[in-house]
């Protein structure tokens, strides 16, 4: 979508918008001409550092109320007016849902329920898009898995090259599947119910610039800042667990789409990650990181965590047929964009590019 298609639209709204996706998104939409608005808690460390910058980059035409998604009345106050809210504020991480599940139940069952009021109660109501997990889906213990590699794969040859569709059963796991799925099933409901434009992402792993990663949550970052740091890292279970990688600006794609085709989209899930073209393991990932940055991070194993799927890649068929969508920046390009990003941030060079570091390679 270019600037011009989107400078006739009105406000956002982007809850969660000075996190990783929302900074990308906001940065997006603004960069197009189009007035952005964020209600954001800062809650999450480093987080303030995207503020900053999208302030800077965008001036006025991004605004921000600092304030919390529990709060309906400061939900209903930013999102009066707008065109489209896409709601991504959250408590994000499995762990933390497990320590303090009743702060992890109001901030994504309770706070999403206020979104979707907000919205429901304006007598136009904007469009409502929001990022659930693909934890709905549980941890998938029926399926047979086998070792190939460095990797986990299923045995069925159908699972491996498609991934797992919408039509999986949805089996929410952990106080984060459970929130996040109940929210996931308002959201959804609102279309059926109340006729709004209204839809859901399940999405598998993000990464990419802006993304503050912790052990908790945001693992390619997370493994990236300890290789910078010279830290070592932890891999709970064996490290053959595979994901699917999604670049942050494929997913921004994916939601201007989205947007743009909510009237025929509304009231649907759709799974959404890099596909089985951009699946990984968290020791293919080391070995990757070994590679671009000349030093294998050190690693050492702990049990497996509560709800991990040893095997999870998105089947992004159904979005793909709907609006033309595919993920452009495969997981190596994305990896060392990531890299490059966090290289930048810390005021360091840059690493070659491939092409150049592969010169390098041959002449020494
Ligand atoms: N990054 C991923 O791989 C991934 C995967 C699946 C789903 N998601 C979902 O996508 C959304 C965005 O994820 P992200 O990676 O950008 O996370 P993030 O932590 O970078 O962003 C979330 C933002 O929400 C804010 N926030 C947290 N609690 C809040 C509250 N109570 N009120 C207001 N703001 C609050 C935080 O300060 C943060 O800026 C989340 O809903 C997350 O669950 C992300």
């Amino acid at each position: 979508m270019n600037g011009k298609e989107m400078n006739n639209k009105g406000i956002v709204l982007i809850t969660g918008g000075s996190g990783f996706i929302g900074t990308n998104l906001a940065h997006r939409a603004a960069s197009s001409g189009r007035r952005v608005r964020l209600l954001d808690n800062l809650s999450r460390p480093g987080v303030e550092n995207n503020l900053r910058w999208l302030q800077e980059t965008h001036g006025d035409r991004v605004s921000i109320e600092v304030a919390d998604v529990r709060d309906p009345l400061a939900v209903q106050r930013a999102a009066a007016g707008v065109e489209t809210i896409f709601h991504f504020a959250a408590q994000v991480a499995v762990t933390t849902s497990l320590v303090d599940p009743a702060h992890d139940f109001d901030v994504n069952a309770r706070g999403t329920f206020n979104v979707l009021e907000a919205a429901r109660r304006q007598e136009t109501p904007p469009a409502v898009i929001f990022t659930s997990t693909n934890k709905v889906y549980g941890g998938m213990e029926d399926v047979t898995l086998r070792r190939r590699g460095n990797r986990y794969e299923p045995a069925d040859e159908i699972l491996r090259a498609r991934g797992f569709s919408e039509s999986r059963r949805l089996d929410f796991h952990s106080p984060y599947g459970c929130s996040k799925g109940a929210a996931d099933q308002y959201v959804l409901d609102c279309a059926r119910s109340y006729g709004m434009r209204t839809a859901v992402f399940r999405m598998s792993c993000i990464y990419g610039p802006h993304q503050f990663g912790t052990e908790d949550q945001g693992w390619v970052a997370h493994f990236l800042i300890r290789a910078l740091d010279g830290r070592p890292l932890t891999l709970y279970g064996d490290g053959m667990q595979v994901r699917d990688v999604l670049y942050v600006e494929d997913l921004v794609d994916a939601f201007l789409l989205a947007e743009k085709n909510i009237g025929s989209l509304a009231g649907q899930a759709f799974n959404m990650g890099g596909g089985p073209a951009n699946t990984i393991s968290l020791l293919e990932l080391v070995d990757l990181i070994g590679t671009l940055h000349g030093r294998r991070p050190e690693v050492f194993f702990e049990d497996w965590r509560t709800g991990d799927q040893r095997y999870y890649v998105s089947d992004v068929s159904k979005f793909a047929a709907a609006t033309g969508w595919s993920p452009r920046v495969n997981a190596r390009q994305g990896v060392r964009k990531l890299y490059n990003w966090l290289l930048e941030f810390r005021g360091l060079a840059e690493a070659p590019s491939e092409a150049s570091a592969m010169v390098g390679a041959q002449a020494s």
